[in-house]
């Protein structure tokens, strides 16, 4: 989770579009539903040292929500609504948003249009006009909306894409793709018949 959380962070803070931060500047974070993955996602972002938690905003105010996150972070302001949030925009640069999959878009395309950078759990829409307004508002705005999902920000897949883009395993001609590992919902493990060892251990130096 750790590594997942530092792509999070990196995602929202490498491409300052709107306004390049300087050094001793950090970029003011809002996390909107800060449970389940938005405990995780508001946890990863925060870990940089660039970013300052300044907001969170969650409708239940209890011990696993928003409690806990006022627990770790008492500076930041508490919001049980995400308008209220919105209205005190000039408050903050960029925001998490980890609420249930309906407040998506609504949160994200406002959030958006107000010119913040937006990391948003999936699914980023219901629809792909709206996944297409987003991206439209987004170019406009000069700011950044990314969809949370690891594969498009954990640093295993983040480095695979970088093996292969940097030629490290050559012209990858086959690829065979599988579940290591027990998982709780799947309870296979070890390689693919006939599947090669990796050519370069990850955690070589
Ligand atoms: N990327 C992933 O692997 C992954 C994994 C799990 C969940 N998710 C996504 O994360 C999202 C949240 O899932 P979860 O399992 O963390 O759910 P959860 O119920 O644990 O957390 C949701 C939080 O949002 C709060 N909330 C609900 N409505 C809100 C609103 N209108 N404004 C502010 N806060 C609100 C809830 O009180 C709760 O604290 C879902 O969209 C889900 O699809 C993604």
């Amino acid at each position: 989770m750790r590594a997942g959380a530092a792509g999070v962070a990196s995602a929202l803070t490498a491409a300052g579009w709107s306004r390049v931060y300087g050094a001793n500047e950090k970029l003011r974070l809002a996390s909107v539903g800060v449970a389940g993955k938005g405990w995780s996602d508001l946890n990863g972002v925060a870990a940089s040292p660039h970013v300052a938690v300044v907001a969170l905003c969650d409708i239940d105010e209890g011990a696993e929500h928003l409690g806990r996150a006022a627990e770790k972070f008492p500076g930041a302001a508490r919001l049980t609504g995400w308008r209220r949030l919105l209205d005190r925009a000039g408050e903050f640069d960029a925001l998490t948003v980890s609420t249930p999959d309906h407040m998506h878009p609504a949160v994200g395309l406002a959030a958006v249009q107000l010119g913040k950078h937006v990391f948003c759990q999936k699914p980023l829409t219901h629809t792909t006009f709206e996944a297409r307004q987003m991206r439209r508002v987004a170019e406009k705005y000069r700011v950044v909306a990314q969809v949370g999902k690891q594969i498009r920000s954990h640093e295993a897949y983040r480095t695979a894409v970088k093996l292969v883009r940097d030629g490290a395993v050559g012209k990858v001609k086959e690829v065979h793709s599988w579940q290591a590992g027990k998982m709780r919902w799947m309870l296979v493990d070890g390689r693919p018949e006939g599947a090669d060892l990796a050519p370069i251990p990850l955690n070589s130096t």
